[in-house]
């Protein structure tokens, strides 16, 4: 078969299968020719051994035809429908524009199980994100609630949906750790420290699959780019990343381990090239360290036409060298380019590849599609998507997600929260009236109508006394050198000098992060910062409110503005969720997991860096180097006091234990939650490598009430407390360190302790 690469999209019409002969199948038993059963459909029998049988029964065309995933749009009914039944599309990729339904899915389940010499069913995959139909905040801004727990619950509704709709897989988790805001990917993942990371890895892939991947609201997890495709340089997408051994143990691998480690049934293989070698031909972090190091048992999916995209990387000099690099550095399943097929047959034939390493990636293949259950229950409940999407609690939990994703970034005189007394609200800017630009990227399956805009959720906050008047402003995007109309801003100024208070809704399109959205600027896009400016001029509070998908560099708004609300791209039930934060329904208790630069030529720039040898230089001549907002920052509407730490003991062996005290006093008028954080540094000198200046190795959410305080106690292991080396043994080695239990990485004072032989 020839998968096509561009040809348009053709409905998957029943007529066109209904003349495919209906074949003999009862639920899912395949009686084989013969009436009886064979040992692979039998589910009494352990996987491992289920997949020796199936494997022992299939030709090398029928391994092959497993390896490949193939993208529904690009091949015509017909061609979809003779590679499934000759056993030769192992699975299927749907984008959101292709989608149809569940029962598109079951028609081509339908000809993979019953008119396949062995019935093997296809795995579908899809890029739910974060959300499908109900869309939550984008990852980056999920990951500001430090409640790994609410990305579970997230991930478990997507799932729900995800799987409702007829698919099996979501392309998610991304694990990237990213410290470049250029870098339009920044807004898929869970920001810059690589411990938090993999609490968030894990916790995703838990919300996915749940303790039974097989069960019929769960997916398989899938952990990309691996690796290190966010350290691309420039923050221009897809491109080449410089990433030394212990860099890539110590802050890029961690977050795929833990994923492996919470079960992650898949690995996508990045676009990037890693140090010399293309991620999706790199046998040491595919083979060595995921196999060999961390025993995934799993399947490696190629990201979108990674394979063939080793050629112009100048890897692979034809497509049958890029698909003997691949496969035999550890991709197993090729997406949607067709080299695996094409070529591999004929390369065994020729002693290039060995057929034992089709047979294994067939075999990972078949060992994630008998642990997803397709053999036992390939088909799904045609009638489940007319009442899976947007539930009650579905929504209840975007519109909670929102505002626990919300970062406050000023709050100057206690402007926020809004008094339910205040009369006279104007809300100006592109993102005031437009519910649809609050999605994100990767928007799942989401509806336009199903956004609400921040102007319907703020007017459903006030009482009817109040008035709250809207003006745009400006566009979104309008380029800076265009020539603009000055009655838009007119306008808005004027809506602002009737107001006692002005909201200024400000940010950046939807699809202006994600896959291939580098920016070179990350300043306010368009005239908005004029805007800004004529509309604070004006001289009434202004509250900013940034919908984005990256950090901005937000200087001239921070200095300005009265309140700086960081909302994110916060999904369906986003404006709902930022007014609850902005009228103190929920008081926003959001912290980033990102350092906000100045400007665009501090990047990269991350709290958890090494020390220089002259560590109080390297300033810039034009300005400070640290960031505008640490990672780790953020206010709420209440204030917090530190006392000094205190530690059980000022010595621990590497399996000791010590305890890490602080005793936290909620110091202001309301009750009100605080990211308590715990920083070590390691003082001593190591031969192994330095160590950041700071690190993450713990953090506790708590909920005062006003004038309350409690001690806030961190129980560590020493053994915590390690590193990587760059063979990838975890060290613990004897020495000082110093230990913070405070707010943010740039503040708190140590108290040092030894960890000793
Ligand atoms: C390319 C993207 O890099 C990846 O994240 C996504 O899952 C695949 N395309 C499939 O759409």
């Amino acid at each position: 078969m020839k998968i096509a690469s561009a040809v348009p999209c053709l409905l998957f019409a029943g007529a066109a299968l209904a003349a495919q002969p209906a074949l003999y199948h009862d639920g899912w038993i395949d009686l084989n020719k013969n009436g009886t059963e064979d040992a692979f459909e039998d589910p009494a029998q352990p996987i491992p051994a289920r997949v020796a049988d199936l494997l022992g029964r299939m030709t090398i065309d029928e391994k092959i035809g497993q390896l490949l995933m193939v993208e529904m749009r690009s091949n015509s009914p017909s061609a979809l429908a003779s590679g499934l039944a000759k056993g030769q599309i192992g699975s299927l990729i749907i984008s959101s524009e292709g989608f149809e339904s569940p029962a598109m899915r079951n028609r081509l389940q339908h000809i993979a199980v019953e008119q396949s010499r062995l019935g093997v069913p296809l795995v579908v995959g899809f890029d739910s994100i974060h959300g499908f139909r109900t869309l939550f905040p984008i990852p980056l801004a999920q990951s500001c609630s430090w409640e790994p727990s609410l990305l579970e619950r997230t991930q478990t509704i997507s799932a729900r949906e995800t799987a409702a709709a007829g698919i099996d897989w979501a392309f998610s988790p991304m694990v990237d750790m990213a410290r470049d805001p250029r870098w339009g990917r920044i807004a898929e993942g869970f920001g810059e420290d690589p411990w938090l990371g993999s609490v968030y890895s894990a916790a995703s892939v838990r919300g996915l699959q749940g303790t039974n991947v097989a069960a019929s609201d769960r997916v398989l997890a899938c952990l990309k780019h691996y690796v290190g495709y966010g350290a691309a340089e420039g923050g221009r997408d897809y491109n080449t990343t410089e990433i030394s051994e212990s860099t890539l143990r110590n802050f890029y691998l961690p977050q795929f381990k833990a994923g492996v480690q919470a079960g992650a049934w898949t690995v996508m293989s990045a676009f990037n090239e890693l140090s010399g070698v293309p991620a999706s031909a790199n046998r040491h972090t595919l083979t060595g360290i995921l196999r060999g190091e961390w025993n995934f048992p799993g399947l490696v999916v190629s990201d979108w036409g990674a394979v063939t995209q080793l050629i112009p990387q100048g890897m692979a000099g034809d497509a049958a060298g890029a698909a003997r690099l691949a496969l035999t550095a550890g991709v197993d399943m090729e997406m949607v380019t067709s080299t695996y097929l094409d070529t591999l047959k004929d390369q065994v034939a020729q002693g290039k590849v060995p057929e034992a390493a089709i047979e294994e990636a067939a075999r990972r293949i078949l060992t994630v599609k008998f642990a997803k259950g397709l053999f036992e229950h390939p088909y799904v409940d045609e009638t489940l998507c007319q009442t899976a999407y947007l539930r009650p609690d579905a929504r209840a939990l975007a519109r909670e997600a929102a505002s626990k994703s919300c970062v406050l970034l000023k709050n100057q005189s206690n402007t926020l929260p809004i008094s339910p007394q205040t009369k006279a609200i104007a809300l100006i800017g592109p993102m005031a009236d437009d519910g649809g630009q609050l999605f994100g990227c990767w928007a799942g399956l989401a509806h336009f109508e199903d956004g609400i805009s921040l102007a319907a959720a703020l007017r459903a906050k006030l009482s009817p006394q109040a008035r709250l008047t809207v003006a745009r402003g400006c566009a979104l995007v309008e380029r800076a050198d265009a020539t603009v109309a000055p009655e838009p801003f007119q306008q808005a100024v004027d809506c602002a000098k009737t107001a006692d208070l002005v909201i200024l809704a400000l940010g950046e399109p939807s699809d202006w992060s994600g896959e291939n959205k580098a920016r070179s600027d990350i300043t306010l896009p368009g005239r908005q910062l004029e805007l800004f400016q004529a509309v604070a001029a004006v001289g009434k509070p202004v509250i900013a409110v940034i919908f984005n998908g990256r950090p901005l560099a937000l200087g001239p708004v921070h200095e300005t503005a009265a309140a700086l609300l960081e909302a994110w791209h916060p999904g369906v039930e986003g404006a709902n969720g930022v007014a609850d934060a902005l009228f103190g329904d929920v008081a926003p208790a959001g912290r980033l997991t990102t350092s906000f630069p100045r400007s665009v030529g501090q990047v990269p720039v991350h709290y958890n860096h090494l020390n220089t040898g002259r560590p109080t230089y390297g300033e810039y001549v034009d300005g400070p180097r640290d960031p505008l907002f640490p990672f780790g920052f953020g206010l709420t509407y209440t204030t917090f006091e530190y006392g000094p730490v205190r530690l059980s003991s000022p010595a621990l062996r590497r399996n000791g234990a010590l305890t890490a005290t602080v005793r936290l006093k909620n110091s202001g008028a309301r009750s009100g939650e605080e990211v308590v954080q715990l920083y070590i540094q390691a003082l001593g000198a190591s031969e192994a490598g330095p160590r950041p200046v700071r690190e993450l190795k713990g953090f506790q959410k708590v909920h005062l009430d006003a004038g309350e305080s409690r001690d806030v106690v961190f129980n560590l292991n020493g053994n915590e407390l390690g590193f990587y080396d760059v063979r990838g043994d975890w060290l613990v080695e004897p020495g000082r360190f110093r230990l913070w239990l405070t707010k943010d990485a740039a503040s708190g004072t140590p108290a040092d302790f030894e960890i000793t032989r």
